[in-house]
């Protein structure tokens, strides 16, 4: 594992060194994380914090092989086929408090509304995060799948999602069998600010060093070849995954989202 020598101005905890030693992992071995592990971690992902206390998530353990492939069917990515790591789906659902009004008559009207599917997302990804954490460190790695996104109708169907829920994204947890790089951030100059937005008048000058490490930061998924700078993945990447030219907000207003 490299990285830029650390800031020495850093304070850290053990919570604090495991998140900075975060890395994403495509590989695991074929040994099970334990039921202790997985009923573990869904209790950290329950105590997360939640958007106007309305706990509109629901995290998915997907154990059937044919399920499983389902999904890979929809992610096409190598590590989601098979039985390495346990793959969850984490929910956006605002099905369950539409359940809970309509058994009191009352309407469900908010729940098709814009801020109402945010704040899902909301609760939905930080359960997630709160998930990798605790799993990392336990030792064990991740990879989170927005590829899911690939054919979200075949993972609705796959999962049996109600109506008013949407599978926002997949979760490998397993035992790490590769040892991946840390990969460099943006620097912190321009991603972070105090009281205005930290605007930039010539990214590509800004950014010359960083895309000198991101080019020789070493993917394991392509190990024959340097990744491209960032500012070239940015100008070449967006819009060509095949999530990203799924027809997402087709299939959120046919799951009744996002209609307001
Ligand atoms: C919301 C989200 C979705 C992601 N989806 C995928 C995915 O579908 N497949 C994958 O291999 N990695 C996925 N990743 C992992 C990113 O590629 C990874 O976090 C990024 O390249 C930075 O690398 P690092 O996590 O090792 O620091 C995703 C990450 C996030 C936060």
């Amino acid at each position: 594992m490299t990285d830029a020598p650390r800031d020495p101005a850093l304070v850290t905890t053990a919570t604090i060194e495991t998140q900075l030693a975060h890395r994403t992992f495509r590989a695991f071995t074929d040994q099970p994380i334990g039921e202790d592990v997985a009923a573990t971690l869904l209790e950290v992902a329950r105590h997360t914090a939640t958007s106007s206390f309305y706990q509109q998530t629901t995290i998915i353990r997907v154990k059937d092989p044919t399920i499983r492939q389902e999904v890979f069917e929809s992610s096409r990515q190598p590590y989601v086929g098979g039985n390495r790591g346990e793959l969850w789906i984490f929910v956006v659902d605002l099905h369950r408090n539409a359940q809970i009004r309509r058994e009191s008559g009352v309407d469900t009207e908010p729940m098709e509304r814009t801020a109402l599917f945010l704040e899902g997302t909301e609760d939905t990804l930080l359960a997630a995060q709160n998930v990798v954490v605790a799993a990392e460190s336990l030792g064990l790695g991740t990879v989170y799948l927005g590829s899911i996104a690939g054919d979200p109708r075949r993972v609705i169907r796959a999962l049996e999602l109600p109506a008013l829920t949407y599978p926002l994204l997949g979760l490998i947890i397993g035992h790490p069998d590769q040892e991946p790089q840390l990969k460099p951030r943006l620097p912190r100059e321009i991603t972070t600010s105090i009281d205005t937005y930290p605007e930039v008048a010539d990214y590509s000058a800004v950014l010359s060093d960083y895309d000198e490490v991101v080019h020789t930061y070493y993917d394991l998924r392509d190990a024959n070849h340097r990744v491209d700078s960032f500012t070239r993945q940015i100008r070449t990447k967006p819009g060509t995954g095949r999530a990203e030219q799924a027809p997402i907000l087709e299939v959120l207003h046919e799951q009744g989202l996002l209609l307001s």
